[in-house]
């Protein structure tokens, strides 16, 4: 292990840990933008500048690996000079329009800017981003104004999902994160997993299923995905009895966070108007309103037609990964020991 003092604490590490993570480790919270637990590290922000005792200068805490015997310091006056700097550079180029952004409450450059009492910039106004509103597609907004070129969007798209579906693009005012040849988003080659929504620390992606909603009004209900049998966890956001949208849960056991976009975006099929809520029987070619008992006695003659005028294995069971495993498990049995076939399967083995 690697014995080092952070905040006069004596930190006790495997080799390699970061300082940042080491810190983490004995509850000290360095401020970071760019880094992120399950990505690679990226260094590009600076914000967790740290003081090692002895060294000229600042290091960045999330590149920076714990060695034998060093004294850390994470809120020095210096140290807290520089983030002050960072965050005043970064406000040089943002829209700052908070009181209106959809990512108030929710926002890492705001909650920095408050922690380290940092209201405006002191640079004067010069060039800066002025980028339209991409908002085409109905899942994900952009707003290029508002990106502060932290790259988790990036490096999410492309180590953690495998789509490289972003990178960076332009130098200067005009670096953006797009697509290539700065396509819209669309689905030739975004799967909309939304995870690069879920990791933006600014209002530059924005969840539109969550818009008009702030993040202190919905509550958090853990569920599980409904979609399919792999049993991915999230959070079901709810606002006035309502589900909004759906956020990662990073402590996941199944998909530690990692959602794909049935998971992410159709939890509005809850409330749709599409959604059938009462059986129906075919009758005259034409589909009509019936009772639960009207439908159930009409399957179970049906099934018992068929299954004495042309053998049990004139009939297939196709069961859903939306039913519960104990559903499902009827199901086998009313398919096997009922009907009396085993051609029974299930929407998830394929
Ligand atoms: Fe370390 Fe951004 S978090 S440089």
């Amino acid at each position: 292990m690697v014995e080092l003092t952070i905040d006069g604490r004596a930190v006790s590490v495997a080799p390699g840990t970061s300082i940042l993570e080491a810190a983490a480790s004995v509850g000290v919270d360095i401020p970071a933008l760019c880094y992120d637990k399950t990505l690679t590290t990226f260094g590009a922000c600076r914000l967790c500048s740290v003081e090692i005792e002895g060294r000229a200068n600042l290091a960045a805490a999330c590149s920076t690996p714990v060695a034998d015997g060093l004294v850390v310091l994470t809120e020095s006056d210096t140290v807290v000079d520089a983030r002050r700097t960072v965050l005043d550079l970064l406000l040089s180029d943002h829209p700052q329009d908070c009181l209106i952004c959809e990512k108030a409450g929710d926002c890492l450059l705001q909650e920095y800017c408050y922690r380290y009492g940092v209201e405006h910039t002191s640079f004067v106004k010069g060039a800066t981003k002025n980028f339209e509103l991409d908002d085409d597609n109905h899942l994900i907004q952009r707003d290029q104004n508002k990106c502060i070129l932290c790259g988790k969007c990036v490096r999410v798209c492309h180590e953690v999902q495998a789509t490289n579906a972003v990178d960076f693009a332009g130098r200067g005012f005009e670096s953006t994160v797009t697509t290539s040849f700065d396509h819209p988003l669309n689905k030739d080659f975004c799967r909309f997993c939304g995870q690069c929504v879920d990791l933006c620390p600014t209002g530059a992606l924005v969840n539109k299923q969550l818009k008009g909603t702030r993040t202190w009004e919905r509550q958090k209900v853990r569920t599980t995905c409904p979609f399919c049998g792999v049993g991915c966890n999230f959070d079901l956001n709810v606002h006035e009895g309502k589900v909004v949208g759906v956020t990662a849960n990073y402590d996941a056991p199944v998909n530690a966070g990692s959602l794909c976009v049935k998971g992410r975006f159709h939890t509005d099929l809850i409330d749709s108007p599409d959604r059938i809520t009462t059986p129906l029987i075919k009758r005259d070619g034409v589909f009509e309103p019936a009772s639960w008992d009207e439908a159930l006695d009409l399957v179970a003659s049906r099934l018992l037609e068929i299954k004495q005028s042309d053998g049990p294995d004139a009939i297939a069971v196709l069961s859903s990964a939306r039913c519960t495993n104990e559903e499902n498990y009827l199901l086998q049995r009313l398919t096997r020991a009922g009907l009396n076939t085993n051609s029974i399967d299930h929407c998830a083995r394929t």
